[in-house]
């Protein structure tokens, strides 16, 4: 068989130890593969080129992906899906992997829907695909932010500050609670639960109150600050797949800024940004995408189709894209009490 290979959405750590997976386990089992270039966008213009072990030869610790990606959505095209067929059809494929995360799961689950055999595999630094307890390049990114946690307590504690981080996470906390309770953090703001800026200035007051005259907050890019007075600056501007652009919105500097005005605690504010989706994958997320990797052509060689492979516990399974896509994975409570535990 002739095997597409795409990343499509925000790039992570792991993607390119995935693509040598898919690449390796595909040689063994006597196909080819075609690298599709940037995602969907590839599909659409039929941009691809064979690629090879010597093409995947060194390229498991590197950041990024070989094959650049895109955000790119068909479905919001006019013939958008059709012509996603005719590219799979002019590069000759008999079937596709698509490695991303919900977005790029969507189109992956659609285009089966349409008759394509198609497998995808879970990747977002944001840990929110549904179905998997883990997806490629969380544990790079958690562990970038957990680093940066480390660094700035020692500031913190220097200047008697508070310091607050601000991390991705547009629907789920999952970055945020997770290097929170790894780096000592001693607030956490996250999507899944609205929270009043009054909630963290007295919880400030009261540390202050204890003799701690420092504080960390960790604030993930799209958490819920229900009583911030200024505006909300992320605007109107929109990605293909209808996401606002959440690094103008700035809620970590809007909150660093209201905590300041509010318990006159000099504050600092950071924010990571695509420093987390940047740099050489950890060892897990090296093993998940190579087992993931794997898994994909296993899969495609029995001609399961329309599944991606998901870690549960310590075994990978397959679950179907449909239930993959059918939701967004929240940050689990028990977590969250975990991490409040530590405020
Ligand atoms: O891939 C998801 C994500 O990391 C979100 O947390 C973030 O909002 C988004 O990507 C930003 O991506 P970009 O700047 O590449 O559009």
């Amino acid at each position: 068989m002739k095997i597409g290979v795409l990343t499509g959405g925000g790039d992570c750590p792991g993607l390119n130890a995935a693509i040598r997976a898919v690449v390796r386990k595909s040689l063994e089992c006597g196909h080819t593969v075609t690298g599709i270039n940037n995602g969907w966008a590839g599909v659409l213009n039929a941009d691809g080129r064979d690629i090879d072990d010597r093409t995947v030869s060194g390229i498991l610790p590197l950041g990024g992906t070989i094959l650049g990606t895109s955000r790119t959505n068909p479905i919001k095209m006019e013939r958008g899906m059709e012509r996603v067929k005719e590219g799979f059809e002019k590069l000759g494929l008999d079937v596709l992997i698509a490695i991303g995360g919900d977005d790029t799961l969507s189109v992956a689950h659609r285009l089966f829907q349409l008759g394509v055999p198609t497998v995808g595999v879970p990747k977002t630094m944001d840990n929110d695909v549904y179905g998997t307890d883990y997806c490629i390049g969380f544990d790079s990114a958690v562990s970038t932010a957990t680093d940066a946690l480390d660094k700035l307590h020692t500031t913190a504690s220097s200047h008697h500050r508070a310091m607050v981080l601000e991390v991705m996470g547009r629907d789920a906390g999952w970055v945020a609670v997770v290097a929170g309770i790894a780096g000592g953090a001693d607030y956490i703001l996250i999507p899944e639960v609205p929270t009043p800026i009054t909630d963290i200035c007295d919880h400030l007051f009261q540390r202050r109150a204890k003799g701690k005259d420092f504080s960390i907050i960790v604030v993930a890019e799209g958490a819920q600050c229900t009583d911030l007075d200024d505006e909300d600056g992320s605007g109107a501007e929109i990605d293909a797949f209808g996401h606002v652009r959440l690094d103008r919105r700035g809620i970590g500097e809007r909150v660093g800024r209201e905590i300041e005005k509010r318990t006159k605690i000099e504050t600092r504010v950071t924010v990571l940004g695509h420093v987390q989706r940047g740099g050489s994958p950890t060892v897990f997320d090296r093993m998940l995408a190579t087992r993931l990797g794997v898994h994909a052509v296993e899969y495609v060689h029995k001609g399961m189709y329309g599944v991606m492979p998901a870690l549960h516990g310590a075994n990978i399974e397959p679950v179907d894209l449909a239930t993959a896509v059918s939701q967004n994975r929240k940050l689990s409570v028990e977590l969250y009490n975990l991490a409040r535990t530590f405020f």
